[in-house]
């Protein structure tokens, strides 16, 4: 794992984003959104990921409109919240619902995307025969017109909220990418595709094999040094292609941005599920083709995975790759959502952990969002929906402990074991059978039940007999030589010294209690009974002090 770092800021201190994204449609209206704030700050929110699309911040070409703006941030200050904008601009999806009328009424100023050479508008005969439109990375005008009023926009931010800092960060764009094909097919695509890869990128790439994913690794290994797409990247080319056109794209929008503000900026990204390019957004950011963005976009901070497949820990990792902070915007709501919380900050020391649409948490999913969380799958947890006092408490921990955790992210003072994972080694994603789910390919791995700090450790038990519940987590953090906080749930704790020359070990105290305000406030002193076991059946946080010796 190479990068364990938050990127946002408060009064210059780190800030773990412990936020929710909000449905698409709820920030254009403050009014709805007052019910919306209330749930997030039950659920122990600090940071909501809010939509700002491009049609109702331009209206008019020309005419800016910046009242929702501040309204939003208003409201997130009157909570004493942050906010994560996000700028639905060119792409929302891979389409571009989010244009306003001017931009998608001209076709011939903003061009659409030719999947199918000379059509504007195509069946996705793979995709339920879904018709499919979207703006075209080649739009040279459109590309204009996106920075034109992201910059205003960024002007705007500026103007209302560098002093307070509400604002923390920025999504360019949302889940970028091509349907269809995985290139476009106009005469001007063809030509573009037709002409040698710029030689920077291909250098580039060249010297950077060693983080690539396998397909991508083999192709530019094998591919020229120098020529056309198909010369340099053969079998990916058109994807390579794609990925380079929309990588710049969205840099020269978040580059204007940053010119006039500079705030954190981030891609979020529709993950390939193995597909072929076009099935998935072609172009976006997968972890396949993030080395390309990584040269073609520099102004981008964070390449941030939208997660709803079940090998949720699989895909941090990927995204772990390049020095990427991890920033989750989007997750599922289902019953692991805390238990992966608590482990993306121990675990990856995580930037910003996100639900999706986390109004609807604790309640049944409808068919739709059974089948985006992964409902077809054989864990029965995936298809619960996450208790949302658990959630809040969970969520508030994090929180009140953040400076004690951001203090230790990027250190061994800080790690967390996780029941879901604890079961699984790392799998060939490529190998899953989406039908049979996750059965079938677990292991058991101990690397994965233990954590070290130094020379003492902690051994986690989960899924026995005695605690039921298959959602264990324990997070722990290391305050200092011998003390420890323990985070858990569902889960029994064995602590052990391996040092050679101590290798007893007393608890000197065990105390029960919680953070506030980032100090400890000690509840019960635990003995006797109480600390003979470690134990966590619900959720709660420990304070220990151990002594070794010989
Ligand atoms: C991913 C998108 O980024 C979100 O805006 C939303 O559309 C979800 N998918 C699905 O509801």
């Amino acid at each position: 794992m190479s990068s364990q770092r938050t990127i946002y800021t408060n009064n210059g201190k780190p800030w773990i984003a412990i936020a929710g994204e909000v449905h698409n449609s709820n920030s254009s209206d403050p009014a709805y959104m007052e019910g919306v704030w209330e749930q997030a700050q039950k659920l122990g929110m600090n940071t909501l990921l809010l939509p700002m699309s491009w049609e109702l911040v331009e209206p008019e070409e020309g005419r800016f409109e910046f009242g929702l703006t501040d309204k939003l941030v208003a409201q997130a200050r009157e909570r004493g919240m942050k906010i994560v904008f996000l700028w639905f601009g060119t792409w929302k999806n891979a389409g571009c619902m989010y244009a306003p009328e001017w931009v998608k009424k001209d076709l011939a100023r903003f061009p659409r995307a030719q999947v199918v050479k000379g059509k504007n508008k195509t069946t996705l005969e793979k995709f339920y025969g879904m018709s499919y439109t979207t703006l075209s990375y080649m739009g040279e005008e459109t590309n204009r017109a996106d920075t034109k009023a992201f910059t205003e926009w960024m002007k705007h931010l500026k103007e209302v909220d560098e002093k307070e800092h509400t604002v923390i960060g920025i999504q360019v764009e949302n889940e970028t990418g091509l349907q269809g094909e995985a290139r476009e097919h106009s005469d001007e695509a063809d030509a573009a595709f037709a002409e040698a890869v710029p030689q920077g990128l291909v250098d580039y790439l060249k010297a950077h094999t060693d983080s690539m994913e396998p397909e991508m690794k083999a192709a530019v290994e094998k591919g020229a040094s120098a020529g056309t797409w198909d010369e340099v990247f053969g079998p990916v080319a058109e994807e390579a292609f794609s990925a380079y056109k929309i990588a710049s794209y969205v840099e020269r929008v978040a580059a204007a941005g940053k010119a006039v503000y500079e705030l954190p900026m981030s891609v979020n990204c529709w993950l390939d599920k193995g597909d072929a390019a076009g099935i998935y957004p072609s172009g976006g950011p997968v972890a396949k083709v993030m080395e390309i963005w990584k040269y073609a976009a520099p102004s981008i901070d964070v390449f941030a995975p939208d997660i709803y497949v079940p090998y949720f820990h699989q895909i941090c990792d990927q995204y772990m790759k390049m020095d990427n902070p991890l920033v989750i915007p989007e997750t599922a709501v289902h019953s692991y959502a805390a238990p992966r919380m608590v482990y993306c900050v121990g675990h990856y020391h995580a930037a910003c952990f996100a639900p999706f649409g986390f109004e609807d948490m604790g309640q049944p999913f409808n068919a739709v969002q059974g089948y985006l969380f992964g409902m077809d799958v054989t864990d029965p947890l995936l298809q619960t929906p996450q208790d949302v006092e658990e959630y809040g408490w969970c969520a508030r921990t994090l929180h009140s402990m953040m400076d004690l955790l951001a203090s230790k992210y990027g250190t061994k003072d800080l790690q967390a074991v996780i029941s879901e994972k604890m079961d699984m080694t790392p799998m060939d994603m490529s190998a899953m059978d989406p039908a049979k789910g996750l059965a079938g390919m677990m292991k058991s791995n101990p690397e994965n039940d233990t954590m070290m700090f130094g020379t003492f450790g902690f051994k986690v038990i989960m899924n026995m007999p005695m605690i039921p519940r298959k959602d264990g987590v324990c997070l722990v953090v290391r305050e200092s030589e011998d003390t420890y906080y323990i985070l858990g749930n569902a889960c029994m704790i064995a602590p052990f010294s391996a040092d050679p020359a101590k290798p007893n070990y007393d608890i000197i105290s065990l105390e029960e209690g919680c953070f506030e305000n980032g100090e400890w406030k000690a509840g019960r002193r635990l003995n006797g009974d109480e600390s003979a076991r470690l134990t966590f059946d619900e959720y709660g946080i420990l304070k220990l002090k151990v002594f070794t010796y010989e």
